[in-house]
């Protein structure tokens, strides 16, 4: 019997994390291994579908790309909430994207992407595309599967920042306050913290006082500690900021002008008299070649989207569960967020070891 060709659109969206293109590679070589496939890669995510710019794509262009950091086919933010609002440019862009994909004959698109990504890729299903998600992101905060892709590269490369932080603390004797990325979700600050023996970890999730940072940062002192370590997530926010509207949150931070480590470093000087410093290492926790390990993930979620491919199972997409790689309906995991549950092992893992969460 002849197989019929697939012809498979593969697009990256928002930001971008280590083992993109690993995974990219798995579901192509697997797609190629399977059954005969076409591949039309996006450019730059959903905006290279509103748009039209796509390229067809050689098998060699897939070779060598399992280490690279990134993404070959390049991504952009094109947040869902304007998805299907009508902007200046009069530009109906669900209607758009319906159209490149029927243009380009495509029988399924898969989507590599956080959150947002798959926001936008249950519309689509809905709208009756045939879409596979692949769930990318150093936040690791995607419903419905253990971890993401792209999150344990980013704890080895936060982790040592913490590490490399802690000795230069312990010379100078002073406070350290590094800032991890993570604005809604901590995983990435307490996988991290812990793994480079953070004294303080500070994130969304658990709302912090300034007094009780302060007790953890004097008590280390009188017990001739002369310095602290203290991993704080972009988005840690001090109890009575957890108080606050999202908005009035929000312009409070820009009106101070302050990251949450700048704030948290400021106020240990004023508050405690020590010499303190904020660090924040920002997109290069994003950057770079991805870790074994997620080179692995990678490789298997896209070897799975290819499986699923070949059985004609769409409106899903890959996740990992315990041991298993598996997938969940998208319309069951889009638009739920997965912060850090207060019963995560994690955090008694760090409270039982005497790290403090400032609470
Ligand atoms: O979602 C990944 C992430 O790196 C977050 O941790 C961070 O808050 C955000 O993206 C930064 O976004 P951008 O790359 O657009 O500055």
């Amino acid at each position: 019997m002849i197989k019929a060709k697939k012809r498979i659109g593969i697009l990256t969206s928002g930001g971008d994390c280590p083992g993109l293109n690993a995974a990219i590679r798995g579901a192509v070589r697997a797609a190629y291994e399977m059954f005969d496939a076409e591949i039309i890669g996006i450019h730059d995510g959903y905006r290279g579908l509103i748009e039209g710019d796509f390229s067809l794509m050689s098998r060699s262009q897939f070779s060598g790309i399992l280490t690279l950091g990134g993404t070959i086919l390049g991504t952009s933010r094109t947040p869902y909430r304007n998805m299907q609002k009508i902007e200046e440019d009069n530009v109906d862009k669900v209607a758009a994207m319906k159209k490149t994909y029927k243009n380009l004959k495509l029988d399924c698109l898969i989507t590599l992407g956080g959150n947002g990504t798959h926001k936008t890729a249950n519309l689509l299903s809905q709208e009756g595309l045939n879409i596979i998600g692949l769930p990318k992101t150093i936040d690791n905060d995607i419903y419905g599967t253990d971890f993401t892709f792209g999150f344990h590269t980013a704890i080895d490369i936060a982790t040592e920042c913490i590490d490399r932080l802690h000795t230069t603390a312990a010379s100078h004797g002073r406070c350290i306050v590094v800032e991890i990325m993570g604005n809604k979700a901590g995983w990435l600050t307490l996988y991290s913290g812990v793994a480079g023996g953070a004294d303080v970890i500070l994130i969304p999730e658990i709302p912090y006082t300034m007094d009780k940072v302060v007790e953890i940062v004097r008590r280390r002192a009188d017990n001739n500690k002369g310095f602290t370590i203290l991993a704080v997530a972009e988005g840690a926010m001090e109890l009575e900021e957890s108080k606050m509207k999202k908005k009035e949150r929000e312009s409070k931070r820009a009106a101070e002008h302050f990251s949450s480590s700048a704030y948290v470093a400021a106020q240990l000087q004023e508050l405690v008299g020590v010499e303190a410093r904020s660090v924040v290492p920002g997109h290069i926790q994003r950057g770079g070649t991805p870790s074994a390990y997620d080179r692995v993930l990678s490789t298997e979620f896209g070897v799975h989207a290819a499986e699923l491919i070949r059985d004609d199972i769409y409106g899903v997409t890959v996740a990992l569960k315990g041991n298993t790689i598996t997938h969940n309906a998208l319309k069951d995991i889009a638009g739920i967020a997965k912060p850090v549950p207060m019963d995560d092992p994690m955090i008694s893992t760090a409270r039982n070891i005497g790290i403090s969460f400032g609470d």
